[in-house]
């Protein structure tokens, strides 16, 4: 039988996202014991750079305990044209049980969760999913208010181009939050409008009423001319700057997965004020991570 993986946040129905939020919690209480992956050897395939997420896998691994074993992909021999099936296969013959990947092309971590017997964990797949930088995000959401449920969420920003950003809209209407997505047409289709999820153009008209606004990065990497004429147009309209913040409610709260684009998705007032969560959101995810990795290997306790 194969093993579970977690490949986006509807991998884990809403019980378990509440339970992988409790057991993180519990362990940025305390410290898990370190054998809790005693003997589980994590393999670490990052084909994308990443500071931290690849960063917080590691640490959360070394915290229960797991081998772990950094695989480059230049070092890999997949750039020998070794098949992502043969991998897969090659790693659980010597008794690797997890594989945490990233990578640019979305669908591959479900491709290798197909060849692989052990747990595949998806650190972000093209602009597809990033199911544990959702689970990070719900996370300050809840230790903020204590639920999610009600909560008046709006992504801003690139929707389009963005896994993080997919992957909370599946966690947070799971768990029953008001989701505003914000953002001219070409990054914000009409589209993606659905049961549950808003689309709105005007950043100004919507701020007042939120509780979390959660800014997107600007992927250059992925953003073609077509979609984004000018960068100074997007920012007059949907930057968070002094202005913006002042019409934010007071107990409202200001996330951004990272990396952030300053000038770009917002100015340095937004890292100074009382709202701005980053460095809980950063935190959080090697709680998450751990936690995660717990119950993937050893289920619900
Ligand atoms: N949020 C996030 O995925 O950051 P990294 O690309 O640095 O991992």
């Amino acid at each position: 039988m194969r093993e579970r993986s977690l490949l986006d946040l509807d991998d884990l129905t809403g019980d378990e996202i509440s339970y992988v939020m409790q057991r993180a919690t519990a362990f940025a209480a305390r410290p898990p014991a370190r054998d809790l992956l005693r003997d589980v050897t994590v393999v670490n395939l990052f084909f994308e750079p990443s500071t931290r997420t690849y960063t917080s896998f590691a640490i959360a691994e070394a915290r229960v305990g797991a081998d772990v074993v950094a695989l480059p992909p230049g070092s890999s021999s997949l750039g020998k044209g070794e098949t992502i099936e043969d991998t897969a296969l090659t790693l659980a013959a010597m008794g690797v049980k997890v594989i945490v990947t990233r990578h640019p092309e979305s669908g591959f971590p479900y491709r290798l969760a197909d060849s692989f017997s052990g747990h595949v964990i998806n650190a972000g797949d093209g602009s597809h999913a990033h199911p544990t930088q959702a689970l990070l995000d719900l996370l300050t959401m809840w230790t903020e208010f204590g639920r999610i449920a009600g909560l008046r969420v709006a992504l801003v920003g690139d929707v389009l181009h963005s896994r993080v950003a997919r992957s909370n809209v599946i966690g947070l209407r799971r768990l029953g939050a008001e989701v505003t997505l914000i953002g001219p047409p070409t990054l914000v289709p009409d589209a993606m409008r659905a049961e549950g999820v808003r689309v709105e153009r005007s950043l100004d008209a919507n701020l007042a009423q939120m509780d979390v606004v959660m800014l997107l990065r600007i992927q250059h990497e992925r953003i073609a001319s077509a979609v984004l004429a000018s960068l100074d147009d997007y920012a007059r309209s949907y930057q968070l700057d002094a202005r913006r913040l002042a019409q934010l409610a007071p107990h409202a709260i200001v996330l951004h997965p990272g990396p952030y684009n300053r000038g770009v998705e917002l100015t340095d007032d937004v890292l100074a004020s009382g709202g701005w969560r980053y460095a809980q959101q950063v935190s959080h995810g090697v709680h998450v991570r751990m936690a995660v990795l717990d119950f993937l290997v050893n289920g619900k306790k």
